[in-house]
């Protein structure tokens, strides 16, 4: 059974739900606009093989709720919004991404999109030949992804023991892909000792090249160090594996990395420092509306990367408010980033 009009917690309070199907290229997919700020809403494309549908709407909600709350702590002047297609067997790719970016063409930019998984750079090119409501090409979202964990990371460096400098710092890199390559291989460079894991044996051995030390990807969450960096799946860190942790801190890439509130306070009670995911792995988001908005300039890239940047004082920021305060840090920023939403987002 389909949960249409259910709304599953956390994420089921979406305002608009738009349903996409052509059965000649097998496109089941939707659009979900959770908020928007003066018209408009961000979000990227999703491209799974979901088990059903309620999974695929619960997933749709989720994330677009989740664009919302990034977009809020990024001072962004977007909502939030998510495009999810359901991978099967009968799916034409190509066919699906350009008929996506027919769809988000309509919308005449209420609605604008960038990749996400399952949707890389190519499917990204057959959503641009539907429409300019999308990430340009010169875009490179792993980088900026990968640029503001860095910010992140800094900020939680600076919040444990008052330096940025990762030098012999020992960091877990749970998945080597787009984003935790790049992570990696910037902490190698600053001197830090990074270990890393990923289910993938080629992502391994890349990453081994670039000196990083291969660990089991089953060990990755107990291994002792100064940093876990999640850049796999979310959920990751639910009530039992965050009470496991042998880290002093979590700050990674992956969307919704805690399976559940309560995951949080876990952390928070074995006096983990957690740098909220949707703070810091906001970068793409902002490199991808301030260019569709204003051009893919290289001044509006500059300013792009300052704002990437900033989210280091971001999270400084929020964990001392949380150390003052007692609240766990994930609830302090979820009921800031609501509260910015209530200001700000349309009626
Ligand atoms: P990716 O698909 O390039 O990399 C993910 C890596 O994790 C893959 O190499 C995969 O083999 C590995 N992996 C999967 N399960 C694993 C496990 N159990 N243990 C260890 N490794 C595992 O994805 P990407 O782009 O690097 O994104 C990483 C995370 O960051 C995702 O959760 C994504 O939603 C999130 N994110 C990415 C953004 C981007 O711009 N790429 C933007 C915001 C969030």
């Amino acid at each position: 059974m389909t949960d249409l009009f259910d709304a599953p917690a956390p994420g089921g309070d979406a305002r608009e739900l738009l349903v996409l199907q052509d059965p000649s290229i097998g496109l089941r997919a939707v659009i979900c606009i959770h908020r928007t700020v003066d018209g408009v809403a961000g979000g990227g494309i999703r491209r799974l093989a979901y088990e059903d549908e309620a999974e695929l709407l619960a997933d749709a909600r989720r994330l677009a709720e989740a664009m919302s709350l990034k977009a809020a702590m990024a001072d962004l002047p977007v909502g939030g919004a998510k495009i999810v297609v359901w991978d099967r067997q009968d799916l034409d790719v190509p066919a699906a991404h350009e008929a996506i970016g027919e769809a988000v063409d309509r919308l005449g930019g209420r609605v604008l999109v960038g990749p996400d998984i399952g949707t890389g750079p190519k499917e990204m090119g057959h959503v641009r030949q539907a429409t300019s409501f999308a990430n340009p090409s010169g875009n490179a979202p792993d980088r900026a992804t990968a640029r503001g964990v860095l910010a992140g990371i800094r900020g939680v460096l600076r919040h444990l023991d008052g330096d940025a400098d990762a030098t012999g710092r020992r960091v877990v890199v749970q998945g080597l892909g787009a984003v935790g390559s790049r992570v990696a291989a910037d902490l190698v460079e600053a001197g830090a000792e990074v270990a890393g894991a990923d289910v993938d044996a080629d992502r391994r051995a890349a990453a081994e090249r670039m000196g990083v030390q291969i660990v089991d990807a089953d060990e990755a969450l107990a291994t002792r160090c100064d940093l876990l960096v999640p850049c796999a799946l979310g959920g990751v860190l639910d009530e039992a594996t965050a009470g496991r942790l042998e880290a002093r801190a979590v700050c990674g890439s992956a969307n919704n990395v805690l399976a559940s509130p309560e995951a949080g306070d876990r952390l928070h009670e074995a006096g983990i420092v957690y740098a909220p995911d949707f703070v810091v792995n906001a970068g793409a988001l902002i490199e991808g509306v301030l260019t569709v908005r204003h051009g893919a300039t290289d001044r509006v890239r500059r300013q792009a990367g300052e704002q990437i940047d900033a989210i280091e004082g971001r999270v400084v920021d929020l964990l001392e408010r949380a150390e003052g305060s007692g609240e766990p840090v994930h609830r302090l920023a979820k009921r800031r980033a609501r509260e910015r939403m209530a200001e700000r987002a349309d009626r």
